[in-house]
């Protein structure tokens, strides 16, 4: 495990893919830009290119596989709680983590969970943000960090960053160049969701 300050809230970072946004995140953890500590990398696919790098860099993972349980969303999520639970997570940051949640797990999370999604929200939930965005000829995209409600994408927006769509641009251009901002959104909208969180509790 990396040397973290002793900061209070222990940080879950759940991840399916490649884990950019994780990687950024952990980062901004160890430089001390966020009041967090992460403990936990949990991925719904093994494959996951994000893992590899948690666990070279030492940081505990977990890789529960959502296929295992034939659809049964709760299942999955009783077990992914379980394992929050055995290492005592406070928070959870979703970081390119592409299953839905069910109200089960959203409700116990309430306040205490964001994700990234790369559009600039209310516009554009779900999937195909940047081609639905150049298909709509939009001037701007971007990408925004929200609370994570019941509703896919739908929670309060915490902060966003914004993007010009330039010429020519096609979805991977696009998503090249908003992916990049997300990297400076990410760590920024996570410190301001849990000093929110923080307050919370004290107060
Ligand atoms: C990001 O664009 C994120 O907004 C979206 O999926 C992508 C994940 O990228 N939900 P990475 O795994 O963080 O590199």
């Amino acid at each position: 495990m990396p040397e973290f300050d002793d900061v209070p809230v222990r940080l879950a970072i759940f991840i399916s893919g490649r884990g950019s946004n994780m990687k950024t995140l952990v980062e901004a953890c160890l430089a001390g830009d966020i009041p967090a500590r992460p403990i936990l990398i949990l991925s719904n696919k093994y494959s996951a290119e994000g893992l590899e790098w948690a666990t070279e860099n030492g940081l505990p993972i977990a890789a529960i596989d959502h296929r295992a349980y034939d659809g049964d969303r709760e299942a999955f999520e009783k077990d992914v709680q379980e394992t929050l639970e055995m290492h005592d997570v406070e928070f959870i940051a979703l970081a390119g983590f592409m299953r839905v949640l069910t109200p089960w797990f959203t409700e116990k999370w309430e306040g205490r969970m964001v994700n990234i999604h790369p559009s600039l929200l209310p516009k554009y939930p779900g999937l195909h943000t940047h081609k639905r965005a150049i298909e709509a000829g939009d001037k701007e995209a971007g990408c925004s960090v929200h609370w994570v409600t019941e509703g896919v994408d739908e929670g309060a927006v915490i902060d966003r960053e914004t993007v010009p769509i330039k010429e020519g641009d096609t979805p991977e251009s696009l998503a090249e160049r908003v992916l990049e901002r997300e990297h400076i959104l990410y760590p920024r909208a996570l410190n301001k969701a849990i000093e929110d969180f923080l307050d919370r509790e004290e107060g």
